[in-house]
């Protein structure tokens, strides 16, 4: 009879399952917080580089929603990296302001704007603001019109929605972008003078559902599944003509912004800071592959560890949060009406 030797006593087996998962685990949260940390501390010495055409002439980005808030900032840093911008708005007079303010900033900066509304623009309409682009070099396209386009208060509950209030979120927060980003697909395609293509999407963390504001989190779900969507089939083989543009969903948390100046912590980052975050940080994620980011390292930690809670606790977070956000948005609201 064959005697086993010590390594193979009767629970060598067991062990070294275990062990094996055990390293592999390791290995995993090793490569996993060294992702982490590298994406959000080493970020590029020039931002969007790839995404400029050679040339003398200056590249362009298109930024919609650019006459305040996250929007605007992105304009503020993507001139400062010398890049040129079309600010698309309904406000004319925000929109000369905001280009003032551009100018001023890097004051060679080439600066155009569209007046147009996200939620009653016609596609004729749309076209022709595309048409009027076709003398520029345009490499990138930020998407970042969104909101809650309701009637107030601004955090209801969904019973409470009329079906204008459902129009108009969709419209404004998914419509809008998709036509835009179909009429926009040829210039990005383009790329006379070689670089890169990038389409920035603005979602938002409440895409993971989020009471008071079911409709707004739903538009932000489209948001993240068309980004993910049309990543995926410009980088396919079959079509190598729009292998050069990369599309990414940009997920911000809580930040300060025109349009969010409520119930907002101190910590949070000012729409700059988080522009900035956006600019240094999108090449870094779409070398990774990314269809997603969560450019301020806080939001990207707290997403994953709402992701790890068990369901009945995620549920109390969000509504706790979510409470103490309406108390805030709609007591303004409330204020203001009692003040007529
Ligand atoms: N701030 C946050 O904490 C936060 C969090 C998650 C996601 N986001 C997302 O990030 C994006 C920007 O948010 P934000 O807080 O910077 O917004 P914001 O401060 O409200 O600014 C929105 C910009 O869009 C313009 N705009 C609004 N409605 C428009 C319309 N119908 N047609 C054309 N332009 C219109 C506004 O112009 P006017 O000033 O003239 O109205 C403004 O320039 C949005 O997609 C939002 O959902 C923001």
């Amino acid at each position: 009879m064959v005697e086993l030797g010590p390594a193979f006593s009767p629970g060598w087996l067991p062990v070294t399952i275990l062990s094996t998962i055990g390293i592999l685990t390791v290995l995993y949260a090793v490569q996993c917080l060294y992702s982490f940390l590298t994406l959000h501390l080493l970020t590029s010495k020039y931002p969007l580089n790839n995404y400029k055409r050679g040339g003398s002439e200056c590249t362009h980005a298109l930024i919609t929603g650019a006459s305040a808030g996250i929007g605007l900032s992105i304009g503020k840093a993507l001139v400062k990296q010398g890049f040129g911008v079309i600010l698309l708005g309904h406000l004319p007079d925000e929109l000369a302001q905001a280009k003032t303010l551009l100018q001023k900033l890097a004051p060679n900066a080439q600066v155009r704007v569209i007046v147009m509304n996200a939620r009653t623009a016609t596609p004729s309409e749309m076209d022709s603001a595309v048409q009027s682009l076709s003398d520029l070099q345009v490499s990138i396209l930020v998407n970042n019109i969104g909101g809650m386009p309701i009637k107030l208060p601004p955090f209801r509950m969904f019973a409470t929605y009329s079906c204008d209030d459902i129009d108009a979120t969709i419209n404004q927060n998914n419509r809008f972008m998709a036509r835009l980003t179909t009429l926009m697909l040829p210039l990005l395609t383009k790329k006379e003078g070689g670089g890169r293509s990038l389409i920035l999407n603005l979602s938002s963390a409440a895409y993971v559902g989020m009471p008071y504001l079911v409709m707004y989190g739903a538009t932000k779900g489209f948001v993240n599944s068309f980004s993910s969507g049309l990543a995926r089939e410009l980088c396919s083989p079959n079509t190598p003509e729009t292998n050069h543009i990369d599309v990414l969903a940009i997920i911000p948390g809580e930040v300060h912004s025109q349009g969010n100046a409520h119930g907002v912590s101190a910590s949070e980052p000012t729409s700059d800071v988080f522009a900035e975050c956006i600019v240094r940080k999108a090449e870094n994620a779409v070398k990774r592959n990314k269809r997603e980011l969560r450019p301020w390292m806080m939001h990207d930690f707290q997403d994953w560890v709402l992701s790890l809670l068990l369901e009945g606790i995620r549920t109390r977070e969000i509504g706790k949060a979510l409470e103490y956000k309406k108390d805030c948005f709609n007591g303004v609201w409330e204020k203001s009406m009692k003040d007529r």
